[in-house]
Formats: structure tokens, C-alpha cells, sequence
């Protein structure tokens, strides 16, 4: 157990030991706002920082962001913000949604703080992005909306869970591209704490059969999923949606209205590989994982799952409750000897459901019966700042208060001649660059 906290720790903590020391040529002497700072905070902080988005502040122009100075000068050196959990210090590192700040950006603001902070010539200052509203598809205008029935949330009580049906209008086998959950409106965004959706069968009745095919998630700060070009998920027709919700009161009565919007191939057309989504590496084979987390120690649990097909791994996503604080996964592979090799960790945050999409070039390539392997570390210490009770043993199950601990995976299925292709054409790519 010792080893185990103090691992955790060290994980935990050295990122924040990784303060720039050396200054190099790419930190301007004299940074100014217009013309160093404001083009970072376009890039990694403002699709939060601005009216009407999550975060408590805009940091869109000079007035704005001069008061933050000293605080933002500690969440980027500290790397609390902008938020991305990854450990930098192992794994891949080569994602498409990466939205942290290089060792020098980070210089660059820190010596833009100390001199003062000072804004330069404000007609240097780039123009800010443009941004569509808050609850904008941004998957496009979709080919198919599906409305789930209104649900009003009390102004107060428990946390609601259940699930919501209805129907798709798709009779014939389809291609889904890019998929979005979206919560109608302001307040519905408030109300809807997480939801999934499935696709299900329905029996000669019209009724729903089974849990269904994983379709998408939806949480807070969470994106649209687009598939890779080639790639598309198999949304079979006549299937009904299920949004299996978990809600919030948030004080005056709410009614959460929840919409699918749903991009497709071309009728009658099939993606070069289909890709799939799903909860992997649970404990002792349970999809959520079977925890015992006791009063105030830090728990390890460890889950596998097999992967029959070769596959190319699109996305990683930690999944864990109020208590998760680290996440690792590992490939072993079907080799004599076996060889292991950990793939990425990452620090969990349960107010951040953050997804780690990796670029195309560096996506994990794996053979027919490599194991996957997930490793959940769950802190229910006093020294958690979020554990609001270090006094009682914890485990799974679906309440906030419960914990879970398991991986969301994306992949695409390879056949094996497609997968030596693939493995060939990356150790080609890497000599030439070389
Ligand atoms: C994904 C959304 C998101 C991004 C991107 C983001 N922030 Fe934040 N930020 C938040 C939220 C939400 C909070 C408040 C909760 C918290 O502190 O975690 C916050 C809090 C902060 C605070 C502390 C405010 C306070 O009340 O003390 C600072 C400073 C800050 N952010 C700066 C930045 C900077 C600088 C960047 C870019 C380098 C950035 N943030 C990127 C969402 C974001």
C-alpha cells in the first residue's frame, strides 16, 4: 500500500515540479498581452474563458485578463489549466484535442506576469476566434435529430437516473460519421449531468429489448465524436434510441430536453473500418469494475480485457467517480516472451470527463489478442480535498457517491493483413523522417 501512495503521489505532485527553469530563444524578452499572450489564450483558453461558457471569467480582451494575471500565472505553471490530465512524462503524447501550453508558452507567461503584465500596442492584438453558440451542433446541420421525451427535473432532491426511449426513423442498415448529444438551452445544460446513448432492438410489440450498441456520451465539457474518414459506426435500422441519464436538481424545476443529432454515409455505402466504443478493463470483469476502496487509504484495482481483432486504439478516456485520481493503460501483447508496454496515464478529476483522442499518426496499433490492461487508482485518504467522508469504506455502483473504474475506448477493427500494412507503413514513415 505504501508503494502504491506513495506512486500516486509522485505522479500526482512532480507534474508540478516540472516548472520551465531554462528560458530559451522561442520566450520573447519582453512579452507584451497583444502580442504574445493574447494568441495562447486563443488557442487553449477561451472556447471556456468567454460569456455564457463554463468557466467563472472571460479572458477575451486586455481589461479582462489584466486582473487574472497573478492566478493565471499559477494554474499554467502549476499545468491546473487549461485542463488536460495527461501525464506528460510517459506514453504518447501526440493527440488531436491537445490543448496544453508548451514549456515555453508557459515562460513566456510567467515573465510576462513579473514584468507586470503589460498589454504592448493594443492594435497588435489578433483578432479573437469566432465561436459558434453554446449549444451549436458541431457536428454540422445533422441528417437525422432525435428528440428524447422532456424530462422536468425538481427544483430539488436526489440525483435521477433512468432511461428515455424513442425512435430513430432509420429503417435500413446505416454508416454513423459524427454523432452529438446536446442538451437544449442554458438551463437543460445544467440539469444534465451525463448521459448515453444506445441504440436499441424493439420485439413485434415495438418494445425495447436489451441495453443495445454504445452510440455516444455525453458529459460535461464533452465534445461531439467525429469518426475517422474511413471509418463509420453501424447504427442498425429499425432500432429505437435509449438515453440512459443521470440528472441534477438545480434549484428551480428544469425540464431537460435532450437531442441526438446523427450524421451518416451515403445510403448503401459501408466504411473501410468500423469503429466501436465501449467500456473496457472493469475489475474483475464487471463493466463498471468491482471496487473495495477502504476508509481513508488509496485503493488499486486492475481490469482486462481482450482484444480478439486487430485494432487500431482511436481514444482514451479515464473513467472514474468523486474518488478517482489516476488512470493507466497497457497493452500486453500475444508475444513469447510477452511483452508489456503502458500506453498512457492520466490524472483523473471527476469535474473534468476529459477524452484523449490520438492523432492519426500515433494511434496504438495492435495485433489479434493483445490485453488491455486498466489500472485505477481511487484516493479515500483526508488528504483528497474532494473526499468529503475518508471515514467509510467506498465501492462500485452507479450513484455519484459510489465509485466506477474502467477505461472508454475508441477503435477500429483491423484484419491482420491490414495491421502488418499499417505497422509497415509507420516504421517506413519514421525512417524517412529520420
Ligand atoms: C475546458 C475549459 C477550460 C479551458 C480550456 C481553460 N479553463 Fe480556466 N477554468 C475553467 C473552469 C471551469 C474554471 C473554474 C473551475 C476550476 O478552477 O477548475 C477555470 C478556472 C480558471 C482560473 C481560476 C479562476 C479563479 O476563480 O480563481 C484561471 C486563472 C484560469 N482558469 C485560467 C485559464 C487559462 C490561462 C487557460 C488557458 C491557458 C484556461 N484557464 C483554460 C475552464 C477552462
Amino acid at each position: 500500500m505504501r508503494i502504491t501512495t506513495c506512486l500516486v503521489a509522485l505522479l500526482l505532485c512532480s507534474a508540478a515540479l516540472l516548472l520551465p527553469g531554462n528560458v530559451s530563444a522561442q520566450v520573447p524578452e519582453e512579452p507584451t498581452f497583444a502580442t504574445d499572450i493574447a494568441p495562447i489564450l486563443y488557442r487553449s483558453c477561451v472556447n471556456c474563458h468567454r460569456p455564457g461558457q463554463i468557466a467563472p471569467m472571460s479572458l477575451i480582451n486586455y481589461r479582462e485578463v489584466r486582473p487574472w494575471a497573478r492566478s493565471i500565472k499559477n494554474k499554467v505553471e502549476t499545468r491546473a489549466m487549461p485542463p488536460w490530465h495527461l501525464d506528460r512524462r510517459l506514453g504518447i503524447q501526440s493527440f488531436k484535442n491537445d490543448p496544453s501550453l508548451t514549456d515555453d508558452e508557459i515562460s513566456t507567461i510567467s515573465s510576462w506576469v513579473d514584468n507586470g503584465a503589460p498589454q504592448g500596442n493594443p492594435a497588435d492584438t489578433p483578432m479573437p476566434p469566432e465561436f459558434a453558440p453554446a449549444d451549436a451542433w458541431q457536428i454540422g446541420e445533422p441528417d437525422v435529430v432525435v428528440t428524447f421525451p422532456t424530462y422536468t427535473v425538481p427544483a430539488a432532491g436526489p440525483d435521477l437516473f433512468g432511461d428515455l426511449f424513442t425512435e430513430i426513423g432509420i429503417e435500413e442498415d446505416r454508416y454513423i460519421t459524427s454523432i452529438q448529444t446536446r442538451p437544449v438551452g442554458d438551463k437543460a445544460r445544467e440539469v444534465v449531468h451525463h448521459a448515453l446513448s444506445y441504440a436499441v432492438e424493439t420485439d413485434d410489440a415495438g418494445d425495447s429489448m436489451g441495453g443495445g450498441l454504445f452510440l455516444v456520451e455525453y458529459a460535461s465539457g464533452k465534445q461531439a465524436e467525429i469518426y475517422p474518414p474511413d471509418s463509420g459506426l453501424l447504427l442498425p435500422g429499425g432500432t429505437q434510441a435509449r438515453l440512459s441519464y443521470h440528472l441534477h436538481s438545480i434549484g428551480e424545476e428544469t425540464d431537460a430536453n435532450v437531442e441526438l443529432g446523427i450524421n451518416f454515409l451515403p445510403k448503401g455505402t459501408e466504411p473501410k473500418h468500423i469503429r466501436y466504443s465501449s467500456q473496457l478493463g472493469g475489475s474483475q470483469g464487471q463493466t463498471i469494475g468491482v471496487l473495495d476502496v477502504p476508509a481513508g487509504e488509496i485503493a488499486r484495482s486492475d481490469g482486462y480485457t481482450r482484444f480478439n481483432k486487430a485494432a487500431r486504439i482511436t481514444m482514451f478516456q479515464p473513467h472514474m467517480h468523486m474518488l478517482g485520481k489516476y488512470q493507466c493503460i497497457e497493452f500486453i501483447y500475444p508475444t513469447q516472451p510477452v511483452r508489456a508496454e503502458t500506453v498512457n496515464c492520466a490524472g483523473f478529476d471527476y469535474n473534468w470527463h476529459m477524452n484523449y483522442n490520438y492523432a492519426d499518426d500515433a494511434a496504438p496499433l495492435i495485433p489479434a489478442g493483445t490485453i488491455l490492461h486498466v489500472t485505477s487508482w481511487h484516493d479515500n485518504s483526508s488528504a483528497n480535498r474532494g473526499n468529503i467522508d475518508p471515514k467509510n469504506w467506498v465501492g462500485s455502483g452507479g450513484r455519484t457517491i459510489d465509485e466506477m473504474g474502467f477505461a472508454w475506448i475508441g477503435w477500429t477493427d483491423l484484419s491482420d493483413e491490414e495491421y502488418e500494412a499499417e505497422v509497415a507503413a509507420r516504421a517506413k514513415a519514421r525512417e524517412t523522417d529520420d
